[in-house]
């Protein structure tokens, strides 16, 4: 099958002259129709700078974004509210992305009203996503402020989902939960991928979370993507010293096992980078 995303050798610089930072150096990958795409990596070594680049909100200075075959770097103001429809963000923090001024109702209305869809039929689109995301229709006429973390996490998917996207980029989109709430909402990631084929860019350092729903695994180290594979070999038994690291870094709650990790974790931090690259 023809991937959905392609991204080649993609290069991102924030600011500009002597000032520039390279936070991207040459990234390919892709992702198919209806897969999930894990990608994992330290803090600061670019995987929110990939996604805000295929959401049009990074500055995108080489390389090559594809969606369907068709060029989306660069992207004009109203080509890239017009892909909207097909691509779609869940964040980590979703009490800052969703408005506290508005109802639910609202929320989730909205990205349906700006296409031209006429107020009944966002409505009933609106209750049949809440229902899809387990949230009661009562929820329309709440404020986001009235809701826990996990169920607010839902409400942001639900909103992601809404126009029937093909692919969200989800940006630690659980890190921010308790260990019961990641499951369940993680399940929901998984259920709607199921029923919609949506495919997922899924941003998690968190090697425990990626292995639950993604089908295969990117390893970004600075910058650069050192290792994709398939979920289960990267994150049990990564190929590459930088991923091998990352698992080491991920705890274990039997102690003997963990000191043993921690070990193998601190010899491999020790190694000269030129051994980790
Ligand atoms: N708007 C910006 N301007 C300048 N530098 C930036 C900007 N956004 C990110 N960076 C830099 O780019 C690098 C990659 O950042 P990015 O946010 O993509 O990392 P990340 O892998 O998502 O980290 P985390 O796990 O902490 O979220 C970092 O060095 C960061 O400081
Ligand atoms: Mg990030």
């Amino acid at each position: 099958m023809s991937a959905l995303l392609e991204v080649n050798d993609l290069v991102v610089e924030y600011g500009r002259g002597r000032h520039a930072f390279r936070a991207l150096h040459g990234v390919s990958l892709d992702i198919a129709p209806g897969e999930c795409l894990g990608l994992v990596g330290e803090s600061g070594s670019g995987k929110s700078t990939l996604g805000k680049a295929i959401l049009g909100l990074a500055p995108v200075s080489g390389g090559r974004i594809r969606f369907d075959g068709r060029e989306i770097a660069g992207l004009g103001r109203s080509a890239r509210r017009a892909l909207a429809d097909d691509i779609q963000v869940v964040f980590q923090d979703p009490y800052g992305s969703l408005n506290p001024a508005m109802t639910i109702g609202d929320i989730l209305a909205e990205p349906l009203l700006t296409t031209g869809i006429g107020a009944a039929e966002a409505a009933a689109r609106v209750r049949a996503m809440l229902d899809r995301v387990r949230l009661p229709s009562t929820a329309m006429e709440r404020y986001p402020s009235e809701f826990s973390g996990g169920q607010r996490q839902r409400i942001a998917i639900a909103r992601a989902l809404v126009r029937g996207p093909r692919l969200i980029v989800c940006d630690e989109p659980v890190s921010a939960l308790d260990l019961t709430t990641q499951a369940t909402i993680l399940d929901l990631f998984i259920e709607l991928q199921r029923d919609t084929g949506v495919s997922y860019l899924f941003v998690s350092h968190d090697l425990g979370v990626v292995r639950r729903v993604c089908h295969r695994v990117a390893v970004m180290y600075r910058g650069e993507l050192v290792e994709v594979g398939e979920g289960e070999q990267v994150t049990r038994s990564p190929q590459h010293p930088y991923s091998e690291r990352l698992r080491l870094a991920s705890p274990v709650a039997d102690p003997i096992a963990q000191r043993e990790r921690r070990s193998r974790w601190l010899a491999l931090r020790g190694a000269p980078d030129a051994a980790v690259r």
